[in-house]
């Protein structure tokens, strides 16, 4: 490997000194964000109020919405008992660049009831119905159904809608539009990826979300939650929350190794020391990471002979989706011809070495992501010693876009599980994909709670 390709490694290496590091610093805040009062602010480990799973035997059809960084989901799930579901959706994508995201919220849950609409249309079923909601965003909860929306990342910066009840403006535009729709559940999706995997395998005790953010829920002793304490206690020692913990806005520069990469992407990011951790690992920033590597190597003639690719010369020029294309397709006997489509040059034909160099950085970035992960998942595994001290399966049930469409994320992820933890514990972990998660999760709660 070049020098300079060498010095760029070792920017993104994690070393097991730091992993143990990350490892600890989120051990530490897990449990000073289960010591705190309140869920508001920058709000971390927030209450759920999920304490029951699915047993896999529940039937019947429930809507379900799932709003993601870059996805809107609407779906009529169809419970089928034995752990079985269908699922009917209507889907729309939100471009990075699409003015909703910047709107006003009553522009913004107008667009998101046209498409429930759309699917109450298509499914052909009477209202008055219930919805469960999966939102993908901070959110501080008051119950079941009710939460106060907190900052928004992701791109979104929405008029009008910090601080606001979520089930009242989905309410609200439901009146507009003449829906009898109600919001019988509010959930994040990592809880209802939780509740999801339940119903297909109830060993699960982590939802793990590695998509375009990352973040992670399990189960938590009521008695443990401290913003619990005044208006929820306990029934018993042993009763258990899903507990969302937003470790994506864990971590400072105390102990999350920052590279020159991660601070200038920082420093240009519309949210800046927000989320820094997602900032180093998740689908909304490899690309960009990559491309701020690669525009190092450029200058030093290390890459495409120092010339710069049209998408290489705007910020977020270069997708995500990208690197796992790149690493998917580099061995293949017309790779040249196919990632050379990816890049667009003036005067310049992409060469082997460029291949090679360009797929060793993608996979330079996105290893450290899948170990980035990992330590995450480490921390929350340990959080419960008991799944650690006794014989069953541990397993996490993980979904998100790049853990899901990046082939050799799920065998990085295990890679670093199986180096921190004994033989005896690792070989116990069960990285299960817990696919429409969100979905299928928040129909399941809104089930589960549809009584309240
Ligand atoms: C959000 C979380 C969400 C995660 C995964 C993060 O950016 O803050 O609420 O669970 O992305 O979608």
């Amino acid at each position: 490997m070049a020098d300079a390709l060498q010095d760029i490694q070792n920017a993104f290496a994690l070393e097991p000194h730091q992993f143990q590091a990350i490892v600890q610093g989120f051990k530490s805040e897990l449990n000073s964000g289960l010591a705190t009062m309140s869920a508001s602010g920058l709000a971390t480990m927030i209450p759920s109020y999920v304490t029951k799973l699915p047993t896999g035997r529940e039937t019947g059809t429930y809507l379900a919405l799932d709003l993601g960084g870059s996805t809107l989901r609407v779906c009529a799930v169809e419970l089928l008992g034995h752990g079985q579901v269908t699922v009917t959706e209507v889907k729309r994508s939100i471009a990075v660049k699409d003015p909703l995201r910047t709107g006003t919220a009553e522009a913004f849950f107008d667009w998101i009831v046209d498409t429930v609409h759309e699917l109450v249309q298509k499914i052909n079923v009477q209202t008055p119905l219930v919805m469960g909601v999966c939102w993908s965003f901070p959110l501080d909860q008051k119950g079941i159904a009710t939460g106060l929306v907190l900052r928004m990342g992701k791109g979104f910066d929405l008029k009008g809608i910090d601080n606001k009840d979520l089930q009242s403006l989905f309410k609200e535009a439901f009146q507009r539009k003449g829906l009898d729709i109600t919001v019988t559940a509010l959930l994040n999706d990592t809880v209802g990826t939780l509740v999801a995997h339940a119903y297909a395998n109830p060993k699960v005790r982590v939802g793990f979300i590695y998509g375009t953010g990352v973040n992670a829920a399990y189960p938590e002793k009521v008695q443990c939650i401290t913003k619990l304490q005044d208006t929820w206690p306990a029934q018993d020692a042993t009763q258990e929350m899903l507990v969302n913990t937003e470790i994506d806005i864990f971590g400072s520069d105390d102990y999350l190794p920052l590279n020159r990469f991660d601070l200038a992407l920082d420093a240009q990011h519309t949210q800046p020391k927000f989320q820094l951790y997602e900032k180093m690992m998740s689908g909304a920033y490899l690309g960009e990471l990559v491309r701020l590597a690669g525009i190092e190597l450029i200058d030093q003639r290390r890459l495409f002979q120092g010339h710069m690719p049209l998408q290489f010369t705007k910020s977020w020029g270069f997708e995500t989706a990208h690197l796992s294309a790149i690493e998917k397709d580099r061995h293949e006997p017309d790779a040249l011809d196919r990632i050379g489509l990816l890049f667009t040059f003036d005067d310049y034909t992409m060469t082997a070495t460029d291949l090679t160099t360009i797929a060793d950085l993608c996979k330079i970035v996105a290893t450290r992501g899948a170990h980035l992960a990992a330590a995450a998942m480490c921390a929350i595994i340990e959080q419960q010693p008991q799944m650690i001290n006794s014989s069953n399966d541990i397993v996490i049930g993980v979904t998100g876009s790049t853990f899901e469409m990046y082939a050799p994320m799920s065998d990085r992820i295990m890679h670093a599980l199986t180096r921190w933890f004994d033989a005896s514990v690792a070989q116990r972990i069960r990285i299960e994909p817990a696919t429409d998660g969100s979905s299928i999760g928040a129909a399941l709660v809104a089930m589960l709670y549809q009584q309240r």
